[in-house]
């Protein structure tokens, strides 16, 4: 699996999905560039949210907030005193952790060593492995075991109590066993705020000093009563956004997993309070379905409920994706009650509730809040649709079986030879075309080769254009999935494309 994301890496940039950023400087931690095709397909990724979200709800509505925004917002969300990752350091090393990854690094080092315990032990018995845990009583399984179980319970309560010098503990009993680090050389656990910050303007009592933002939510909030009034929305109703959000990470890995900047493609949802649980469950719904429509495979998602929830949560969930590196979060809906816009209220001074017409009340709504990470849409749409495959004759060939909706390009065309007014012929077809569709046009190599460019960045139609075109109007269309031709007109093309395309 892990040599599998190597090479995904390796071809997000030898095909212009991804490279990293400032690379001529060698590259900057968990910074990264899309290149023409990656750009296609994120924005694609957002038109499909963009369309499920906006279009199809009347009740919701989207903005676009800026980046920068007055600093106080950061005091009334809680990012300013507690948007906080636990920090360790290695003094020999000199190398820093988060210290509750380098705990979930240590759990997996025990799971790991348990599971090829259980292999060995259920090669002897000649059993599966199910059976061989279930009948292990191998000492090292069992003590191997005991000490994950120990761990966990103790990382479970050190998190929840926020326990720092318990997290250093940890780390110290069990760092033996520990893949990182072979010293016992710790700093003490710290808190280390995620938030980028920088000055606006320069007045003649100072800068003020303002962050990036590191959600998008917060301009949603923030608008809440200017949407609401302006739109003459009623309540339940909500509001979207897309736009680039910031954070310091402290573990940069996993590629376009974890950056520090990042996209985010939110929603809030402003519900009555007391309905909130109904439209929890309504959003956790659409949103899966969302995810399924794409085709990558329904066994691939999962829910995570939350067992321990943020104060101002009354519930919470992710949708999870089956990632090279294990199921990992991609998007999550939290119900946030009236947490939110109850803070800008107290730290604003201002009045934000809504009068609800139906049962002659003002009260401060509840919020459903879906939020959704591009990149990591983008990296799980990737992972799902990279395909080595061996063909018939020995033949191999690597095809991005992407949901054609999301592809970079939809349609290739390629005359089979450089002449004969073949060329020509092919322009003309994308200049059809193009309105609608993002095209290519490929007349260098071998048809062979060409198609394997083209599968190789995902494109679902090959269209080739021969001698037989001039004589008819017809042309060969190649499918990328089971590289299928078939003869068809021209006057066809503008249909078949669109209905695969179109979701
Ligand atoms: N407003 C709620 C919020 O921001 P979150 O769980 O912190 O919630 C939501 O983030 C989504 O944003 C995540 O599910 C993930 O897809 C994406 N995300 C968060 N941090 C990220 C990072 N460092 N790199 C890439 N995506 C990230």
């Amino acid at each position: 699996q892990e040599d599998v994301f190597k090479k995904l890496i390796a071809h997000c940039k030898e095909y212009g999905f991804v490279f990293p950023s400032s690379e001529i400087y060698d590259g900057l931690g968990a910074v990264y560039d899309y290149g023409q095709n990656g750009v296609e397909l994120k924005n694609n990724i957002k038109k499909y949210w963009w369309d499920s979200m906006v279009l199809l709800n009347e009740n919701v509505v989207g903005i676009d907030a800026a980046i920068f925004m007055h600093p106080t917002t950061w005091k009334a969300s809680g990012h300013v005193d507690a948007f906080n990752d636990p920090l360790i350091d290695n003094k020999d090393s000199k190398k820093r952790y988060r210290a509750d990854v380098l705990i979930e690094d240590l759990l997996a080092k025990y799971d790991d060593k348990m599971s090829k315990e259980v292999e060995k032990a259920a090669k002897r018995f000649g059993a599966s492995f199910d059976e061989a845990v279930f009948r292990s009583t191998n000492e090292r399984v069992l003590e191997n075991q005991a000490k994950r179980d120990e761990i966990h319970t103790r990382f479970v309560k050190a998190l929840n109590d926020s326990d720092l010098a318990e997290l250093k503990a940890i780390i110290e009993d069990y760092e033996v066993v520990c893949p990182i680090s072979g010293t016992r050389n710790w700093t003490d656990v710290r808190q280390f705020n995620l938030m980028f910050s920088t000055e606006m303007g320069s007045t003649a009592e100072g800068a003020m000093k303002i962050y990036l933002r590191p959600e998008t939510a917060q301009g949603i909030f923030v608008n809440f009563l200017n949407v609401q009034k302006t739109g003459r929305m009623k309540i339940p109703f909500g509001i979207a956004q897309i736009g680039k959000a910031f954070r310091n990470e402290i573990v940069a890995r996993q590629f376009i997993f974890r950056m520090r900047e990042f996209e985010q493609m939110e929603m809030q949802f402003f519900v009555r309070p007391g309905e909130e649980m109904k439209w929890f469950e309504h959003w956790k719904a659409f949103r899966l379905k969302w995810h399924k429509a794409l085709g990558l495979g329904d066994q691939k998602y999962r829910f995570h409920d939350h067992d321990k929830l943020a104060h101002y949560a009354n519930a919470a969930t992710d949708i999870e994706f089956e990632m090279p590196f294990g199921f990992k979060e991609v998007e999550g809906i939290h119900s946030r009650t009236d947490f939110d816009l109850s803070s800008h209220e107290k730290f604003s001074g201002k009045n934000i509730k809504y009068f609800d017409p139906e049962i002659n009340q003002s009260y401060v709504p509840y919020v459903i809040e879906t939020s959704i990470g591009v990149d990591r849409t983008f990296l799980s749409i990737m992972a799902a649709s990279y395909k080595e495959e061996t063909l018939e004759g020995g033949d191999s060939r690597v095809v991005l079986t992407l949901p054609p909706v999301l592809a970079p390009v939809k349609a290739c065309v390629m005359p089979l030879v450089k002449k004969d007014g073949l060329p020509e012929i092919a322009r003309e077809i994308i200049n059809d075309l193009k309105f609608d569709f993002k095209c290519a046009y490929d007349e260098k190599d071998s048809i062979g080769k060409r198609y394997r460019r083209q599968d190789a960045v995902g494109t679902p139609f090959c269209i080739t254009v021969d001698h037989q075109t001039p004589e008819d109007k017809s042309v060969t269309i190649r499918h990328r999935d089971s590289m299928l031709q078939e003869r068809v007109a021209i006057a066809d093309l503008h249909k078949i494309i669109g209905d695969a395309v179109n979701m």
